[in-house]
């Protein structure tokens, strides 16, 4: 970006008119903001050019970033501090993480507080805390129906519990996650009433539209998210006679960002969160935030244009916070979520890797790794500064959406495999272990997605009900290679709840009228505590899957490697029933190896040979156990769905 000697003059004058103390206390952040305002000029004109109205927004924008700086609380700025001095922190083999819902965890946050305790005994030290802000119960969609952003939902407790929480979890070195639900309000959120009662300044905060004229013309194009509980992309509102755009349920109204109130007003409530000292804002559903007729109105270039804007304003208001895109896209279209070109790196630095969680499944159910490995030059496109949050599962479904050729690459027809795939896991062929069921079908596509627990999928829940012994012990194993898989690529593992003792699924969600119509409810447990309590009876499957992703955390904490460096090699595939990864860092060396397939797999000792200097012995920090290394034609031999991580030793 060019030295712009106007624009660095103007701010000056607002920074004079706040009294920032710029060459006192506030001299870190004042430079912070005159070494990123003309990346912010430039992104913001991008998107909202020089109007009157334009300008006289980035003036409150440019004001918006001092007082988010004035508020940061000291404590948030010396760890900003830290964080700045770490470097990408977030890359680190020590933080693991879990997912919950603290209704259904603990029922609020003034108890969370207890469960610290819990937390550190399986290692974890990232919570996210599924949306807590006010959403109408009965029409919340878990949470992502936000009617108040700055308002704890009282079910909840308050922002006093929530901060009071993360100090807590502060001097235990705990990090923070919660979401901005950026795409869409509740239509009981403020603006949606005001929209509602034909107030024109509310009704532009969303796409509306007096007849069906234009919401034709985006419906033509856009694919439906929830095709079998809320079909159609436009719902009508009686009371103000017009159309608008609802891409999830019709209760979610699609915000306007061509709108730069909405973007400041959005942005206000980002560094809100920011800080009440957040550690990572989780974007929720960054790929819808900008529309345009005749494309299916995901992944435009304006979305990104926007996701860069907040990136530079948060560096330069709470550079300690990072930013997650949750875009659950085409494996192509997440790497953008990364920054492109000039941008690289600079836009979400974390995001889901929800392509090689949907690859394990594929992996787990048919044997084979092939369809993985034809998706891996694509997913190590990742630039290097930015991180993947690994995961088996979380509250979302599981959706089969990689690219076909990724499947004729391994010798499979597309359409008969995810077929499969979807038989598999909704228990609909006979043999099938697998307990979920079908989410979002879409008749007009053949489209579905997967709902189950992790447990359930592995088979748990069928080899209890079947009281079958064998069986269970194997969804154990399953489960465990599921984890341990995801634990090791690199990047943030994040535990989905109640997943760390092998929770089923739970069905009770049909009783509920605001739940029934979505069965993802399946696999969001309510947590009962003398269930949780056998991880303290040695026999318990509770104890064991609790043990043993307690022990997965502990060795990945001790291996630096495994940190996110982009350091990962796959290992030539000598056998496709295994799926093995190399990590190094310096000269030392970790080969993880997983066998998905219910046969015995026999890998040539030749694969450790094939990787530069050459060591005679592998220790194992799994099964604890030393091996030597053998001659090319004999092998070592990894039981059905066991693993192995492997260092090699003199
Ligand atoms: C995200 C959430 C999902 C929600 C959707 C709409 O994908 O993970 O649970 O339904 O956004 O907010």
């Amino acid at each position: 970006m060019t030295f712009n000697k106007e624009l660095h003059e103007y701010v000056n004058s607002i920074i004079d008119k706040k009294q920032v103390d710029v060459k006192g206390k506030d001299n870190v952040f004042y430079s912070r903001l005159m070494s990123n305002i003309d990346t912010i000029d430039h992104l913001y004109r991008e998107i909202y050019g020089h109007g009157q109205f334009a300008d006289e927004k980035y003036n409150e924008l440019i004001v918006t970033l001092i007082e988010a700086h004035q508020k940061r609380e000291n404590d948030l700025r010396d760890r900003d501090e830290e964080k700045i001095e770490k470097g990408n922190w977030f890359l680190s083999n020590e933080i693991t993480g879990m997912s919950l819902y603290v209704d259904r965890f603990c029922e609020n946050l003034k108890s969370l507080p207890e469960k610290l305790t819990y937390f550190e005994n399986l290692g974890v030290n990232f919570l996210h805390l599924m949306p807590i802000f006010e959403s109408p119960a009965g029409e919340s969609d878990g949470g992502y129906a936000v009617s108040n952003f700055r308002k704890i939902d009282s079910r909840f407790g308050n922002i006093e519990d929530l901060i009071s929480l993360r100090k807590r979890m502060q001097k235990k070195d705990m990090y923070l996650m919660i979401d901005i639900v950026l795409n869409h309000t509740s239509h009981h959120h403020e603006w949606a009433q005001k929209a509602k009662s034909g107030e024109k300044k509310y009704q532009d905060y969303y796409y509306m539209y007096d007849d069906r004229w234009i919401p034709n013309q985006y419906d033509d194009k856009m694919p439906d998210i929830f095709p079998e509980s809320s079909p159609g992309n436009f719902t009508y509102i009686e009371d103000c006679n017009k159309w608008v755009m609802t891409v999830f349920h019709n209760y979610q109204w699609d915000l306007n960002y061509r709108n730069p109130d909405v973007f400041c007003e959005m942005l206000e409530n980002i560094l809100f969160y920011a800080n009440i000292g957040v550690d990572i804002l989780r974007i929720d559903a960054p790929a819808f935030i900008w529309k345009e007729t005749g494309t299916t109105c995901q992944n435009l270039p304006q979305a990104h244009t926007l996701l860069r804007l907040i990136k530079q304003c948060v560096l330069v208001s709470a550079p300690g916070m990072a930013l997650l895109g949750e875009a659950i896209v085409a494996p192509k279209d997440i790497m953008k979520y990364f920054g492109t070109g000039a941008f690289t790196a600079k836009e979400c630095d974390v995001a889901y890797n929800a392509t090689h969680m949907a690859l394990q499944w594929d992996m787990l159910a048919s044997g084979d790794t092939k369809v993985m490995l034809a998706a891996q030059h694509e997913i190590l496109q990742k630039p290097y500064g930015t991180t993947w949050i690994n995961y088996t599962r979380c509250h979302d479904d599981i959706g089969l959406g990689y690219d076909d050729y990724m499947i004729e690459q391994a010798g499979r027809n597309p359409y008969e495999h995810r077929k499969f795939l979807k038989d598999y896991y909704a228990g609909a062929i006979w043999n099938s272990p697998a307990k979920g069921a079908l989410f979002s079908s879409n008749p007009k596509t053949g489209d579905a997605r997967i709902s189950g627990s992790l447990a359930s999928l592995c088979g748990l829940e069928k080899a209890l009900d079947e009281k079958n012994e064998y069986q269970v012990d194997l969804s154990i194993k399953k489960i465990l290679l599921m984890q341990a898989h995801s634990f090791f690529l690199g990047g943030i593992p994040i535990i989905f709840y109640g997943d760390e003792v092998g929770y089923t699924n739970d069905y009770s969600y049909l009783n509920d009228e605001g739940k029934s119509y979505d069965n993802r409810w399946m696999h969001r447990p309510i947590i009962d505590w003398e269930k949780n309590k056998k991880i303290t009876d040695p026999h318990s499957i509770e104890s064991i899957i609790f043990n043993a992703t307690k022990k997965l955390i502990s060795i990945r904490k001790q291996h630096f490697l495994v940190g996110d460096h982009k350091n990962l090699t796959w290992l030539t595939p000598h056998n496709h029933q295994i799926a093995g990864y190399l990590r190094t860092y310096d000269d030392k060396k970790l080969y993880c190896l997983f066998n998905f397939s219910n046969q015995s797999a026999y890998l040539t000792w030749y694969a450790f040979k094939e990787h530069g200097s050459f060591k005679p012995k592998l220790y194992d920090y799994w099964k604890e156990k030393e091996y030597t290394i053998g001659l090319d034609n004999d092998y070592l031999i990894i039981e059905p769905y066991g693993f192995h991580l492997l260092e090699p030793r003199d």
